[in-house]
């Protein structure tokens, strides 16, 4: 882990701030792609997980293309540098003018989630005199084996178009002159852990794409989306995420038959090289017995505890105390739910000590907010230090 290994150095920079370790970032970047390669898969970043600049100029490094979820994400990305041709853009409510700069850059395709937004996008891309390329975003009707407050696979939820919707609209969609449909898209949840999961995907794809190709589509690609969990209890045990379990996986099970086969990975590549680094500001004991160590960041860094319950490994880089307590540690914003965690053994715990919370790449830096009017947290590269 970065942070110990730098930890004197770490007191140059005002926390809290995010700490990347670059090193770590490529080496994941290597292994996606030469895992990917062994099939020809092709991979995409989904930059909803972090859109750091720094990060995104090594990400673009590898060739990889993106995964969008918004015209400013869209834009980021082609200011990034990435070639508009490798980006697919989902989302279950896109505002036309973001459908518009899409039509216009002439990017991979744009992800339609329902009967409406395939309409529209036949309209805007008229409009412009174009045929754009679309991919149709099936909900699959999945249980993805994660905390109910990231799955998107299954029949309730907002996300995709129902098959059912796909198969009553077969010949109206077909109709539409001015787009083109080119894939096929899902993608059931985040965190995943359970692998066999993707297995059950890889059955009900070869059904949905069976099915709806002997009603006369034809896909060139199947975006199968993103979803590969990492190690939150114990990172250092597994820096880098099993891409190659999950990709023979879809090997195995997938009936291909000739269309490229696309991944949206976001929390499985930079999930793991970020830390949010974080000064302990006081300690104090409840009435109840419970020590606090109360820190310098909040939910406002990093959201994911009070939003979801998510367990982040908390460590005190900084301390040489012999001595471990037990402590719940806590931010400043004037919230209950702003807790990093509730039972926590550290290093005995002094006000300026240095504490690491772990695993914060991903959906860290780019859920930040100003709630309480905080200043949104500085980022440190190791290769720049
Ligand atoms: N593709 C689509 C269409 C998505 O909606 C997402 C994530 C991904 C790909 C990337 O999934 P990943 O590989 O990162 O699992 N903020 C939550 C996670 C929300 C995920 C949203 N969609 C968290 O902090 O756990």
């Amino acid at each position: 882990m970065l942070s110990r290994q730098i930890a004197p150095r770490l007191r140059e920079f005002e926390t809290p701030f995010y700490l990347y370790d670059i090193a770590l970032l490529r080496q994941t970047l290597e292994s996606v792609v030469s895992e990917s390669k062994k099939y020809d898969y092709k991979v995409h970043y989904a930059i909803k997980a972090n859109y750091d600049d720094h990060l995104l100029a090594v990400i673009r490094e590898y060739g990889l293309g993106i995964d969008c979820a918004s015209g400013n994400e869209l834009r980021k990305a082609v200011e990034a540098g990435f070639d508009p041709r490798g980006i697919v853009y989902a989302g279950v409510g896109k505002r036309d003018k973001e459908l518009r700069y899409a039509i216009e850059q002439g990017i991979m395709a744009i992800n339609c989630e329902s009967i409406e937004e395939l309409e529209l996008v036949d309209l805007l891309a008229a409009e412009a005199g174009r045929v754009t390329d679309v991919a149709l975003r099936i909900n699959p009707d999945i249980d993805p084996k994660t905390n109910h407050c990231i799955d998107t696979g299954q029949a309730d939820s907002k996300f995709g178009i129902s098959y059912e919707e796909v198969l009553a609209h077969a010949e109206w969609i077909k109709s539409l002159s001015h787009i083109s449909i080119v894939g096929i898209h899902l993608h059931i949840g985040s965190q995943i852990r359970e692998l066999h999961v993707f297995e059950n995907m890889c059955h009900k794809v070869n059904a949905i794409v069976a099915n709806l190709e002997a009603q006369g589509f034809s896909f060139r690609f199947v975006d199968v989306g993103g979803g590969l969990g990492i190690n939150y209890d114990v990172p250092e045990n597994e820096p880098i995420p099993n891409f190659a379990s999950l990709f023979s996986i879809v090997h195995t099970h997938l009936q291909v038959g000739g269309r490229e086969v696309h991944f949206e990975f976001g929390r499985s590549i930079v999930g793991e090289c970020g830390e949010l680094i974080t000064s302990v500001l006081f300690n104090k004991t409840t009435a109840t017995g419970r020590k606090l160590v109360i820190v310098d960041a909040s939910m406002t860094e990093l959201i994911r505890p009070a939003l979801y319950g998510s367990y982040h490994n908390i460590e005190n880089v900084t301390s040489e105390a012999e001595t471990r307590e037990k402590y719940t540690v806590v931010g400043t914003a004037c919230e209950s739910t702003d807790v990093f965690d509730e039972n926590v053994t550290l290093r005995t715990t002094r006000r300026g000590d240095l504490l690491s919370i772990k695993s914060a790449g991903a959906y860290g830096m780019s859920m930040a907010s100003r709630y309480n009017l905080h200043d949104l947290p500085g980022a440190v590269y190791s290769d720049e230090l």
